[in-house]
């Protein structure tokens, strides 16, 4: 009897920690959406862009050397219908040799969107990795600033178009310890990564200001479409915080636990603080890792998933949402992380489903519905 009440009561904790790890969530999918078959995102999009008033930017990464082909082209007719270039926009690939523009792979991308309707963003005129070999630790800060940046800027952006929706024109410039009260220079320069120390290691500042950052906008602004969005584009970004008051792009590489993710009403907080600016915000690089490859975890995945959604859907002022990588086995999480839309064999699971019932909602005219993420005891999803 004693070992029975001990192992009842171990089993009551341990199924505390469990529902604490994994709320039992709630998904349109529970509700009369569709939870299998095939999914026509693609389909309600133009319904979803008409409730906006304006186009709605919904996709994941490509890049030409990812296989297999075929389940790209099929799943940018059919579920994506906007495309990011995972690496082939980037400096290294873009400006292999000093002053040679080699936009090669990043037009190969550009043509694929194109080619199936898709539209396309830029990601990034500037990064402090996927350099080319020929830059870090060879210029003067004056020499960067005054030719280097302007002029690869001015040639990507220039050589890619006015059509491309939005460009990140900084990337993960800002520290993760930036503060409130710290100046936007302080924040940047917490970042500690190069330009602002030299890439030799030595911790030596190479650029003092925020020069290169001013160099790299005031190109692109000069250089972009008209309607082309431009970006500062950085992680760990959504809430109330010092590092998101300086992106208006937010990567989202979330983890499927307490903490790991922002809230809805964090996200809606920020997104109307920028409406209210008069600033547009994205979300860029939204991927989820989850602990274990479960139904729970996937169904926690797909409540995160459809919060971040449903707070860009209903925000007046964002209308681009990028999925990076689209499948699990090409992620740059690693196939155990589990961490896209659909499974290493490209098959949709339940978060594809849920993305594809809140497009289906808000598509409807429905009004927004509650936050899943932290459980059912905070929100029960009906369908009408
Ligand atoms: O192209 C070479 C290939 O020639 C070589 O044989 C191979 C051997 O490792 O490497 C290939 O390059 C890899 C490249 O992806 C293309 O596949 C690099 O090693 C690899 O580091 C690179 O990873 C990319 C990573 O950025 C670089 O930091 C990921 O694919 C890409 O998803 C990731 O994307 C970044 C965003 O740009 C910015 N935000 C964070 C995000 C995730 O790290």
């Amino acid at each position: 009897m004693a070992s029975l009440i001990a192992s009842s009561v171990a089993a009551t904790l341990l199924a505390a920690h469990v529902a604490q790890a994994q709320p039992a969530v709630s998904l349109l999918i529970d509700t009369g959406y569709a939870s299998s078959g095939p999914l026509h995102v693609a389909s309600i999009l133009p319904a979803v862009s008409a409730r906006k008033g304006q186009t709605f930017h919904f996709g994941s990464t490509y890049d030409t050397t990812e296989a297999p082909q075929s389940w790209f082209d099929t799943m940018f007719e059919s579920f994506f219908k906007h495309v990011v270039s995972e690496n082939g926009c980037k400096w290294d690939a873009t400006e292999p040799e000093q002053g040679v523009s080699n936009l090669t792979e990043c037009q190969a991308c550009h043509s694929f969107a194109t080619a199936r309707g898709n539209s396309f963003r830029g990601h990034n005129t500037f990064w402090h990795q996927q350099m080319p070999a020929w830059l870090p630790g060879n210029f003067t800060a004056s020499e960067l600033v005054g030719n280097i940046i302007p002029q690869h800027v001015k040639q990507e952006i220039g050589g890619m178009g006015p059509s491309v929706t939005s460009w990140d024109v900084v990337n993960e410039v800002v520290g993760d310890n930036a503060t409130t009260g710290m100046t936007a220079l302080q924040c940047v320069l917490s970042k500690a990564d190069w330009p602002t120390v030299t890439a030799d290691g030595s911790g030596i500042p190479l650029v003092k200001d925020l020069s290169f950052i001013y160099a790299a906008f005031s190109t692109a602004f000069a250089t972009a479409g008209p309607n082309t969005r431009l970006a500062v584009n950085d992680y760990n970004t959504g809430g109330q915080d010092a590092k998101t008051e300086l992106a208006i792009g937010f990567q989202s590489h979330l983890t499927a636990a307490v903490g790991g993710f922002y809230t809805k009403s964090e996200l809606a907080t920020t997104f109307s603080t920028l409406a209210k600016l008069g600033v547009e915000a994205m979300i860029t690089e939204m991927d989820i890792e989850l602990a274990t490859n479960s139904t729970a975890f996937l169904r926690y995945q797909a409540a995160i998933w459809g919060d971040y959604l449903d707070a860009c859907l209903y925000a007046s002022n964002c209308n681009e949402f990028i999925n990076w990588d689209p499948r699990d086995d090409l992620s740059w999480r690693g196939l155990p992380a589990a961490a896209t839309l659909f499974d290493g064999e490209g098959n949709p699971k339940p978060a594809a489903y849920e993305v594809a019932a809140r497009f289906e909602n808000f598509a409807a005219g429905k009004p927004e519905p509650c936050s899943t993420s932290s459980g059912t005891s905070v929100c029960k999803l009906s369908r009408h």
